[in-house]
Formats: C-alpha cells, sequence, structure tokens
C-alpha cells in the first residue's frame, strides 16, 4: 500500500509545483492587461459621450476588440489610443499612467476637460502625445519633462495656462512640440526641444508667453 500512497504524494506535489510556478510567471502579465482595461474604463466612465461613440468599450469584449485601442499582437497589451472628432466631454483620469505600454495616446478634436494628469509622466514608452484641439486647462505638468522616448508633443488649441515647466527642456532635441494657442505665460526655455522649436509656430498665439505671470 506504501508504494501506492507515495505515487499518489508526488503527482500531487507536481501538480502543486506547476500551479504556484504558473501563477507565479502569469499573474504580472494577467494584471498589466488589467490594468490596461482599468484605465480605460475609468476614462470611459469620467466621459459623457452622447453619441455613444465608445460603445465597444465594455468588459464583455477583449480590451483589444476596442475601437480607437491598438494592442501589441503577441502582449496583448494596448500600444496605441487614437480617438478624433468625436463629442466626449469630461476630464482624462489619473489611471491612465498604469498603461506603461502604450505609445500613441491621441484624443483631439473632443472636448474633454480639465487637467492633463500628472501620471501621463508615467508613461515611459510614450513616442506621441496628442490632445490638441480640447478644452483642457490649468499648468502642462512638470512629469512630462520624464517622457524621454517622446517625439511628438501636440498640446495647442487648448486651455492650458501658467509657464511652460523648465522640465521641457530634457525632452528630445529634435522632437516635435506644438503648444500654440493657449494661454501660456512666463519664460520659454532655450534647451532641448525649445532651442529650435519645431513646429517654427509652435509657441505662437499664447499672448503672455515670454513675459510675467
Ligand atoms: C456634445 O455633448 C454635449 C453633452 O455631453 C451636448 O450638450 C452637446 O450638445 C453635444 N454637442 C454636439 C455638437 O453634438
Ligand atoms: C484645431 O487647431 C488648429 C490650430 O492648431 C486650428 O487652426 C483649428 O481651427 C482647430 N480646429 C478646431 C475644429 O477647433
Amino acid at each position: 500500500m506504501a508504494p501506492t500512497a507515495a505515487g499518489a504524494r508526488v503527482p500531487l506535489a507536481v501538480t502543486v509545483f506547476v500551479a504556484v510556478v504558473s501563477s507565479m510567471l502569469l499573474a504580472p502579465a494577467a494584471a498589466d492587461l488589467d490594468g490596461d482595461r482599468d484605465a480605460l474604463m475609468a476614462m470611459r466612465s469620467g466621459l459623457q459621450d452622447p453619441d455613444d461613440a465608445l460603445y465597444t468599450w465594455t468588459p464583455e469584449l477583449n480590451t483589444c476588440d476596442w475601437s480607437y485601442v491598438t494592442c501589441d499582437g503577441q502582449a496583448n497589451r494596448v500600444t496605441e489610443i487614437k480617438i478624433g472628432h468625436k463629442n466626449l466631454s469630461g476630464p482624462l483620469p489619473p489611471e491612465l499612467g498604469k498603461m506603461d505600454q502604450l505609445k500613441k495616446l491621441w484624443i483631439s478634436w473632443t472636448n474633454i476637460q480639465g487637467t492633463i494628469p500628472e501620471e501621463l509622466g508615467d508613461l515611459e514608452n510614450l513616442k506621441s502625445l496628442h490632445l490638441h484641439n480640447n478644452t483642457l486647462s490649468g499648468q502642462i505638468p512638470a512629469s512630462l519633462g520624464k517622457l524621454k522616448s517622446l517625439e511628438q508633443l501636440h498640446l495647442q488649441q487648448n486651455r492650458l495656462t501658467g509657464p511652460i515647466p523648465s522640465e521641457l527642456a530634457g525632452l528630445p532635441d529634435q522632437m516635435s512640440v506644438d503648444l500654440s494657442s493657449n494661454d501660456l505665460c512666463g519664460p520659454i526655455p532655450t534647451h532641448g526641444p525649445f532651442n529650435n522649436i519645431h513646429p517654427p509656430n509652435g509657441l505662437a498665439d499664447n499672448p503672455r508667453l515670454g513675459g510675467n505671470c
């Protein structure tokens, strides 16, 4: 009888071991995927969307099948959000800062309001941030200076106020920066992308820029 009991115990131990190891391997990936979905659900629940533009953003569908969302084919992580010309109003949630595989965040020609969450500075893979032609207000977060992969920062045509954070001078030299048509004030940084601003009118139509705040 003893060998049979031992024989039964070994597979059990193996089963437990395999279960523990695979949950250790799979749990972080699952948490990240959930994080992407939670962030987008937080965004959807904070926005008014009378035309139901985001109707596919429901828990019943895989996040990667939602409209305006693009995923990495292998890891199933969200890499792009591109929304334009939709009547969405309301704020961007701080949870967006958890979408750490995001490369493009484009929400333009909508009516999104409120401030730019400082948590967007945590999106270390972000290459382009387009939030132009909205009604965003408040200051540009200094945390955006942490986005060392950034190639495009397009925040024109909003109601942003206050100074351009000096931290943005640490962004890549050759990137495209458009902050035009806001209400920015104070000194213009002279380093990084501000050394040779591109596009050339990227600071235009900020009547108080260069003057006192
Ligand atoms: C956009 O949505 C708001 C409600 O969130 C509504 O008051 C407004 O009329 C809508 N604008 C257009 C152009 O449909
Ligand atoms: C969007 O912004 C551009 C300038 O950046 C402006 O010329 C255009 O009128 C704006 N469009 C809308 C629909 O607000």
